[in-house]
């Protein structure tokens, strides 16, 4: 029954790192900031989420799987945009309703359009392991507002459906360098992400994922902002007057190619985030002794240079994100080697994504760092770059639900 009339689609998403953080919400339901904030797409070579949906008159209700387990559909914010897609899929134009059972074009191929009233099966993925705090959140759902859009023929802008998942994901719906403005109306129809560079724009930055080992489970990133509103009196003086600014700055050297200002930029509010979360009462520390090492490296690697070739930007969990170009790239890595070696075992896949080579550290930096080698601090290192926005897949290979809408 299913298998005449199912419409199906495959499509991915990026994660992204944000350099202005974005923390805070002035609505919780609608997911509205309190500041704007900037993020890079990282490369789906190295970090993606794939989601399949299938939609069929024969199914009876939504279901979902989550790297391939069963999951409730019930969820608040998974329900939120459920009912945001379906509701902007009804108000459709009329003839793409009336061609509803015919072909449309989508993306760079074809596919048929589901009408909104039928039920939907989801299945979706990471390539990268879900409990290393790599904000797979935002992949995913930048991921699922994608797939549905393109199931149920909603055009235009998209990000407002991803933003009610999860606020970070409405950036993940563009590739490059992308800003969500916080919008103004309650209704939060201007509070979307626009790119503001595409990927090629500037093709030498590069990003070095350091996985810390951290066995603690930290504050989740929607209650540490609650408690951040709630209490930190610094918080407000951010959002208001500092992320503006820092903002257009970081929009500016981006631009213009300006790697120094722009790393410097990206420290200084990651630092300022981190600030505002000892700000909190109680404070929340997200950062660990080897998070607050890497800071250490990358500052003396930047004095050793006698300009700013390295940065550091660190979310809610004790990754650091480190930025640099593919000119420092090697030299950098292998600094970052010497001082966070792996464990013999674990040494083959220490480095992983984008092949590089690890040049070893002068003696002269090595004592400039002042302190030992931390042998098994980190898990491994991730080597990317920015990358493109959502695509659909085209390859029947690729789908993680059948065409009855099963996974296998
Ligand atoms: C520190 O987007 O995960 O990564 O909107 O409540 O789902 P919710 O929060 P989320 O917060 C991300 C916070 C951050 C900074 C950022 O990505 O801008």
């Amino acid at each position: 029954m299913a298998e005449t009339s199912s419409v199906r689609i495959t499509c991915t998403a990026p994660v992204n790192i944000a350099i202005i953080k974005y923390w805070g919400k002035r609505d919780e339901e609608l997911i509205l900031p309190l500041n704007s904030s900037l993020s890079i797409s990282l490369h789906q070579d190295q970090l993606k989420s794939t989601t399949t949906a299938v939609a069929s008159p024969a199914f009876s209700e939504d279901k979902l799987w989550l790297n391939g387990q069963e999951k409730s559909v019930q969820e608040s914010r998974l329900q939120a945009l459920l009912h945001e897609v379906r509701r902007r899929a009804a108000k459709r134009p009329l003839e793409d309703v009336q061609r509803e059972e015919e072909v449309v074009e989508s993306v760079n191929s074809e596919h048929r359009l589901a009408p909104p009233s039928w039920h939907v099966h989801i299945s979706s993925k990471n390539n990268f392991p879900t409990g290393a705090g790599l904000a797979s959140s935002a992949s995913g759902y930048a991921c699922l507002a994608f797939t549905l859009a393109q199931l149920f023929g909603v055009r235009g802008e998209l990000s407002g459906i991803a933003r009610r998942g999860s606020g970070s994901a409405c950036r993940s719906m563009y590739g490059g360098v992308v800003r969500w403005t916080h919008g103004e109306q309650a209704d939060g129809a201007d509070s979307i992400a626009v790119q503001v560079i595409p990927e090629s724009y500037w093709p030498e930055l590069r990003v070095f994922i350091l996985v810390v080992s951290d066995l603690q489970k930290a504050v989740s990133s929607s209650e540490g902002m609650r408690r951040s509103v709630a209490t930190s009196r610094l918080l407000q003086h951010r959002a208001t007057v500092l992320v503006p600014e820092l903002l257009r700055k970081a929009e500016a050297a981006v631009k213009a190619h300006d790697f120094p200002a722009f790393s410097q930029l990206a420290m200084c509010d990651s630092n300022q985030l981190h600030a505002i979360c000892l700000d909190t009462h109680p404070p929340i520390f997200y950062l660990n002794d080897t998070s607050r090492q890497i800071m250490r490296l990358v500052h003396a690697y930047n004095q050793a240079c006698a300009e700013i070739r390295a940065g550091y930007t660190f979310d809610a969990g004790p990754n650091a994100f480190v930025l640099t170009t593919a000119r420092d790239a090697s030299k950098l890595l292998g600094l970052i080697a010497h001082f966070f070696p792996p464990q013999t075992s674990n040494s083959k896949r220490y480095i992983r994504g984008l092949p590089l080579t690890t040049d070893p550290p002068s003696l002269e930096l090595q004592c400039a760092l002042g302190f030992e080698p931390q042998p098994n601090a980190l898990h491994y290192i991730l080597c990317t770059r920015p990358g493109p926005g959502p695509q659909c897949i085209f390859d029947n290979e690729a789908h993680l639900l059948n065409i009855d809408g099963l996974p296998g």
